[in-house]
């Protein structure tokens, strides 16, 4: 892929849009840090390589729409993430319905994600600026890639 210049902080170039959709999954480490950058039915996702539960590869994962959200399902156990907010998806039931039904619940943002952009053909990701801690972050650090390397 031809190396363009790279703004610090800035937006990172990617790849060409045709070369991305081609691909569906690519893989990508910007800043140090390893993205997964997904398009599906005509939409640019970019999340955070690695499930935030365990480490599970996601570039491996099928995607499903759950309750009205697309989502990737983590290949290692199931669980599953919305692309677009990277919350954590999960089927309950509250005790207190007589009878319970199941239905799905957020269990808010696990997975980072961060923004695609696209100009002339070209797609840039900006890496999510979010301060607070978000759990996909531990599989990015230096301890969560010695628990990735032991699974
Ligand atoms: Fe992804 Fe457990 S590592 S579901």
């Amino acid at each position: 892929m031809e190396e363009k210049q790279q703004p610090t902080g800035g937006p990172h170039f990617v790849g060409k849009k045709e070369e991305l959709i081609e691909a569906k999954r690519s893989f990508r480490t910007l800043e140090g840090r390893d993205i997964l950058i997904i398009h599906h039915q005509g939409v640019f996702y970019a999340v955070d390589s690695y499930c935030y539960h365990a480490g599970g590869e996601l570039q491996n994962g099928d995607i499903e729409e759950i309750d009205g959200k697309l989502c990737i399902i983590c290949p290692k156990h199931k669980y599953k993430i919305s692309l677009a907010k990277g919350e954590g998806i999960y089927k309950g039931t509250n005790p207190r319905e007589k009878p319970p039904v199941p239905r799905w619940y957020s269990k808010g943002v696990k997975q980072r994600t961060h923004t695609v952009t696209e100009t002339n053909g070209d797609v840039y990701v900006k890496l999510s600026t979010e301060t607070c801690w978000i759990d996909s972050d531990f599989y990015q650090g230096e301890k969560g890639k010695v628990e990735r390397a032991k699974a």
